[in-house]
């Protein structure tokens, strides 16, 4: 059967949409990125701060964004199910109660394209007692876990990274802050005219400050055992200003060079503590916006020698349609009542069949 995947990361650059074959086998057949128009963006960005009504708004506005990714994807043919997560504003995992909201509302998505939607896949594994994320482990457990063991290592807005292999998913986390410091800093430091370091462009020319990304990697976060989940906001404005001082054209490409090796060795030093002391990993499969880094990219093959990094583009699979592609998988599992979580990864009490369903 077909199934659409509709994503919007913490990056906030767009909708990806998959169009996938579901079944015994998972097959990608299309995959696209619809960008956001740049002031939807600044509003997704500072969501956290909106009131009610505006939220309110921005919950229709975006379901209408969804469903023209959506329709744009299917292109006419016929969908059995739409899987999507939808645009994290707020997501508080060790708040009490944990609590998290995804923003584009399912019944717009129904509504325009006459299928049926599942949604909201994180407060259900939030209600039993996870953190509501990573999501992607079960999905990687599905594609992976029959093969050798690797890790799957996705560079969103944060990064996040999966073990699978010989059976089954051993142990999945977020690793630190994937593509959002990067994105931030290219933005802060070029007056809002770009939203990301393109290429690595900027750090290739910049001189990374080594001694402060060991300082940097002392912080509680990195230090603390898995399971963990994070949220762009953990690593916002605040955390750039506070750590790296005020950017400008003068100083951008240097504070680019170091947020890229933060990047690359916050992930580099999450595997040397929690992961290749307990698995022998045969290689890196990497993917998401952050695979598209060449000096990133770098730094990481660098940084884990002599695990072998490459990027996950597989015939099935192109690198930047996982994440979307993960919630085209789920909600076909979930519209056959079939446990779609991971609760290793969350940390859930056990199986669960995430998502609310939006008959067609
Ligand atoms: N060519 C590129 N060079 C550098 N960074 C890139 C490139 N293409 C994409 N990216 C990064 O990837 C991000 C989007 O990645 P994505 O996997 O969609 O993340 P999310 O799941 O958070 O939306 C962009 O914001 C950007 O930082
Ligand atoms: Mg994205």
């Amino acid at each position: 059967m077909l199934a659409v995947g509709l994503m919007s990361g913490t990056s906030a650059d767009g909708i990806t949409a998959v169009l996938a074959q579901t079944g015994r086998r998972f097959k990608v057949l299309a995959c696209r990125t619809f960008a956001y128009p740049p002031a939807v963006r600044r509003r997704v960005l500072s969501a956290a701060g909106l009131r009610a009504p505006e939220i309110s708004r921005l919950n229709m506005e975006l379901g209408g964004l969804f469903a023209d990714a959506a329709l744009g994807i299917m292109g006419g043919r016929r969908v059995r199910v739409i899987g999507s997560h939808g645009q994290t504003v707020w997501h508080g995992p060790d708040a009490d109660p944990p609590n998290t909201l995804q923003l584009a509302e399912p019944s717009v998505i129904a509504e325009r394209t006459g299928v049926t939607v599942v949604a909201d896949f994180r407060p259900r594994d939030m209600a039993a007692g996870g953190q509501g994320a990573p999501l992607a482990p079960a999905f990687d457990e599905f594609l992976f876990g029959r093969g050798p063991l690797k890790a799957l290592q996705n560079i969103g807005g944060i990064g996040n990274v999966s073990v699978a292999g010989k059976g089954r998913l051993w142990t999945a986390f977020d690793t630190g802050p994937g593509n959002c410091l990067m994105d931030l800093a290219a933005s802060l430091g070029t007056g809002g005219r770009l939203a990301m370091d393109k290429n690595g462009r900027l750090a290739a020319r910049g001189k990374a400050d080594e001694r402060k990304v060991v300082l940097l990697l002392k912080e509680p976060f990195f230090l603390k055992p898995p399971p963990k989940s994070l949220d762009r906001s953990d690593f916002g404005e605040r955390y750039l200003r506070s750590h790296l001082g005020r950017i400008s054209r003068d100083n951008v490409s240097d504070i680019l060079a170091t947020l890229t090796l933060l990047t690359a060795a916050s992930i580099a030093d999450s595997y040397r503590r929690f992961i290749l002391p307990r698995f022998k990993i045969r290689e890196t499969l990497v993917s998401g916006g952050g695979s598209r880094n060449p000096v990133l990219m770098r730094l990481l093959r660098d940084l884990l020698k002599p695990v072998p990094v490459a990027v996950s583009d597989l015939a099935d699979m192109p690198a930047m349609a996982k994440e979307a592609a993960c919630f085209a998988w789920m909600a076909a599992r979930a519209v056959h009542g079939r446990p779609n979580n991971c609760p290793q990864a969350t940390g859930a009490a056990g199986p669960r069949v995430l998502g609310k369903i939006v008959p067609a």
